[in-house]
C-alpha cells in the first residue's frame, strides 16, 4: 500500500468543507429534480465502481496504460459489452478516461481502487448484508432500533462470525481506511518508548504496527475477535513488529486481560450504544493499572453541526451497528468519567480525535 504523507488536520478539513459548499453552489442553479438524480446516482455509481473492483479491472487497468473493454474482457473473461457501457458512465465522473478509439485508462481518483486501496471500502458497502441493512432505514427510524439486527436477526459482528469472507474483507477495509490517517494517530500521541501498548478490538493491527515502528523498545498486546487474528499476524509480520505483540483472542464484553501503558480503543465505541460503550469501559479500565491511559481514537460529531464525512459515518453506524454513533467530546468525556476514568488530553489528526482518559 502507498504511504500517504499525513494531510494536516485544519487543512484537510476545511478542503472537505468547500468541497461540500462547491457541490451545494452547483446544486444551486439545477431544477431540483435533477439535484436529487444527481445525488441517487451514488447508488448506481457505488455499483459500478464495486463491480470494477471485484473483478479486476481496476488492477488491470492500474497494470497497463490505456485498454479497450475487448481487451480486458479477453484478460478477465468478462463480457467485453456490458464492461463497455460501466466503464463508459464510469468515464463521466472522471474515474477512467475513455479515449475516441474506445481505450481507457485510469484516472488519479479511479487508482485508488486497486486492491489494497479504497476497494475494500467500495466492496463491503456493496455487500448484500450492507446493503439490506441500508435498505432497511426506513424501519429503523420508524421503530428507532437500528437496521442491520432487524434484517439480519443478530449484529453486524454476529453476522461476520458466521460470514467469515465479510468479516475478512471488513477487516481489510478497516486497516486500509485506518492506514490513512496512520501518520497522523503516530504523530499525534506521545507513545511510550519502553512500555506496552494495548490494542482493544484493535483490527489487523494497523495502529500497533505504526506505533511499533516508530518504538523500537516498545511491545503490544492486540485484543481480537479470532476471525480477525490470522489476518493481524500475517500484517504484523509484513510490518516486521510480530516479534513483540501479543496476539489475544477475547471480547470487550467479557474481560481483557493485559497489562498495558496506554490502552487504545479506535473506532471502537462508534460502534455500540451508551449502554454497550460503558461495559466496553468498564471491561478495559478493570484491566488498567494505575496511571495507565486510555486513548479513544474517534470521529467527534457534536449535535447540531452537519459534518461532511463525519455526519455520514454516523449514519453509516445507524445503519450497520448495534446502536452505533458519532459522538461529540462531551459525551466521550461523560463515558470516560461513567467508567472510572479521568478526562485527559485530547489530540486531533487529519480524520479522527484521539482522546484520553486516566486511571487515576
Ligand atoms: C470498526 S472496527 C475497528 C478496528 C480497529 N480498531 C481500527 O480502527 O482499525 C471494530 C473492531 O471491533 C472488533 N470487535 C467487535 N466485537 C468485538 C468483541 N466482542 N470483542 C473483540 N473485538 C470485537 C471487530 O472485529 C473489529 O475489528
Amino acid at each position: 500500500m502507498v504511504e500517504l504523507p499525513p494531510p494536516p488536520p485544519g487543512p484537510a478539513r476545511a478542503a472537505l468543507r468547500l468541497r461540500q459548499a462547491l457541490v451545494r453552489a452547483l446544486d444551486a442553479p439545477l431544477p431540483a429534480h435533477a439535484a436529487v438524480w444527481a445525488s441517487t446516482l451514488g447508488f448506481m455509481r457505488l455499483h459500478a465502481l464495486a463491480t470494477i473492483c471485484e473483478l479486476g479491472v481496476a488492477d488491470a487497468l492500474g497494470g497497463r496504460r490505456r485498454a479497450t473493454a475487448a481487451e480486458l474482457a479477453v484478460e478477465l473473461d468478462l463480457d467485453a459489452g456490458h464492461l463497455h457501457r460501466i466503464l463508459r458512465a464510469l468515464a463521466t465522473e472522471g474515474w477512467v478516461r475513455l479515449d475516441r478509439r474506445g481505450r481507457f485508462s485510469l484516472t488519479r481518483k479511479g487508482r485508488a481502487l486497486r486492491t489494497g486501496e479504497m476497494d475494500g471500502w467500495v466492496r463491503y458497502l456493496a455487500l448484500e448484508s450492507t446493503r439490506r441493512a441500508w435498505a432497511a432505514m426506513p424501519e429503523a427510524v420508524r421503530s428507532g432500533e437500528p437496521a442491520f439486527p432487524l434484517v439480519h436477526g443478530r449484529s453486524t459482528w454476529d453476522h461476520f462470525a458466521r460470514h467469515p469472507q465479510e468479516e475478512q474483507l471488513f477487516a481489510r477495509t478497516m486497516r486500509a481506511l485506518t492506514h490513512l490517517d496512520l501518520p497522523g494517530i503516530v504523530r499525534a500521541w506521545d507513545w511510550p518508548g519502553r512500555g506496552t501498548v494495548c490494542d482493544v478490538a484493535g483490527g489487523t493491527g494497523t495502529v500497533l504496527a505504526g506505533v511499533l515502528r516508530a518504538r523500537p523498545d516498545a511491545r503490544g498486546v492486540l485484543v481480537e475477535a479470532p476471525g480477525v487474528l490470522p489476518e493481524a499476524r500475517r500484517h504484523l509480520e509484513a510490518a516486521g513488529v510480530a516479534e513483540r505483540v501479543e496476539l489475544r483472542e477475547g471480547s470487550i464484553f467479557d474481560g481483557i486481560d493485559a497489562r498495558a501503558d496506554v490502552y487504545l480503543l479506535k473506532d471502537v465505541l462508534h460502534d455500540w450504544d451508551d449502554a454497550r460503550c460503558a461495559r466496553i469501559l468498564d471491561v478495559v479500565a478493570a484491566a488498567m493499572p494505575r496511571g495507565a491511559s486510555l486513548v479513544l481514537v474517534e470521529q467527534l460529531q457534536e449535535p447540531h453541526v452537519p459534518e461532511p464525512v463525519v455526519s455520514w459515518v454516523d449514519v453509516h453506524m445507524l445503519a450497520v451497528c448495534d446502536g452505533g454513533r458519532q459522538r461529540s467530546l462531551a459525551e466521550l468525556h461523560e463515558l470516560l468519567r461513567g467508567a472510572g476514568l479521568e478526562p485527559g488530553r485530547t489530540a486531533p489528526t487529519a480524520a479522527a480525535t484521539l482522546v484520553e482518559g486516566v486511571r487515576r
